[in-house]
């Protein structure tokens, strides 16, 4: 709260509060591109790491495949694919002690986007080695692994995949054109890790809260619809992404009782902002039944995430059902091992009896 907007000993810019980290996301002197002096280019960027107009191009395409009009279905399908994958995890959980990482919250949303990518879940194995590999370093794209995940895709678009997303990305000829294969490695890559390492956390941090808090438990046994709050609290409290780097300041950017000079690496703390007092009234406590404030769990403005509702309705399906599994439960390591990325925030096992 004293300084919004600070510089770490290595130059790097940090943004800390809700108000300023949400007004440079949506400021278009503030560039996602990557910055060919700093990281090497290697495959080409995912939307993610674009800017307009390409990255508008590159989104809206990729858009096209997630729902109406051009897949009018594409929500009811989702819950329904979630609510088959959700039961059998469930039915396959031991009985005695199980580890809800491993056996729930990383599978399901790896199932999910297999089955909507068209990427053969039996290759699972290899690019979960190749993805954990590179997030394990400082810059992921900077890794051999990194660039096996791309050629594995490379591989898979050349040979036409099974049926799913990327297929229909693969052919679709909308307004704004196809997508090239560099594109579509690019967008492959995207959606393939997000769709890994994100909502896992999601899941994860969720069951931990309730876990140590039953009486939130007991009020989703007896309320489905609490699975709501209750997921956007969590995003608020505990959100899977931490906070945005890579950040390039294009012009001099006064904010925050400073200037943020051109050409800066800017850093948004996304965490923080959720829990800026100036936003939120009492912003460390955890509470779903709090009058609803947006956070920053999902970003903002132009790359605000796409997998957003997808994501919110899988956890509160994951939730939904888990529950009386919960209720039953017993942590038995308090507080978990975390996973090693910086970035992206969830425990590595979640270990009940
Ligand atoms: C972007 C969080 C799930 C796809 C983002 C961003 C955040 C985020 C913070 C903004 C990144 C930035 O501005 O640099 C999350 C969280 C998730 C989740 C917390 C789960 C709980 C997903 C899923 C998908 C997905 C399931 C895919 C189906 C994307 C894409 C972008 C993005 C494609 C880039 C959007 C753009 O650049 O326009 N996500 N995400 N996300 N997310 Fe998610």
């Amino acid at each position: 709260r004293r300084t919004p907007v600070g510089r770490e000993p290595d130059g790097t810019w940090l943004v800390t509060t809700f108000r300023e980290i949400s007004a440079l996301l949506h400021d278009p002197r503030i560039s996602s591109a990557v910055d060919p002096d700093r990281e090497p280019v290697g495959l080409a960027p995912s939307f993610l790491r674009t800017d307009p107009p390409q990255h508008d191009r590159l989104r809206r395409l990729a858009t096209r495949q997630f729902g109406p009009p051009h897949r009018p279905t594409f929500v009811a399908d989702l819950q329904q694919s979630f609510e088959g994958i959700v039961d059998r995890l469930i039915a396959d959980l031991p009985a005695s002690t199980a580890d809800l990482v491993d056996q729930f919250a990383y599978p399901l949303p790896v199932l999910v986007i297999c089955e909507l990518l068209g990427v053969p879940l039996a290759d699972e194995p290899r690019f979960k080695a190749w993805i954990d590999q590179a997030l394990a370093a400082e810059n992921p794209r900077d890794t051999p692994a990194f660039r096996e995940l791309g050629d594995y895709l490379g591989d898979l678009v050349d040979a036409d995949p099974e049926p799913g997303l990327l297929r229909s990305l693969a052919h679709d000829d909308g307004p704004d054109g196809r997508m090239t294969r560099d594109e579509l490695v690019g967008t492959a890559l995207l959606l393939l890790i997000a769709g890994h390492e994100t909502t896992v956390n999601l899941i994860a941090n969720a069951s931990l809260v309730l876990l140590r808090e039953p009486r939130w438990i007991e009020r989703l046994l007896d309320d489905p619809s609490f699975a709501i709050p209750l997921v956007e609290e969590v995003l608020r409290w505990d959100p899977p992404v931490q906070f945005l780097p890579w950040r390039t300041a294009l012009d001099d950017i006064p904010i925050g009782g400073t200037t943020i000079p051109r050409g800066a690496t800017v850093t948004l703390l996304l965490a923080a902002g959720n829990r800026d007092a100036t936003h939120v009234s009492d912003p460390d406590r955890f509470d779903p039944d709090r009058r609803p404030v947006p956070h920053l769990g999902f970003g903002d403005g132009i790359h605000y995430c796409f997998g957003a509702p997808m994501a919110r309705l899988e956890a509160q399906v994951a939730l939904r059902a888990l529950a009386p599994v919960l209720a039953r439960a017993r942590l038995l390591e308090d507080p978990p091992e975390y996973r090693p990325s910086p970035v992206l925030r969830g425990p590595r096992h979640l270990r009940v009896a």
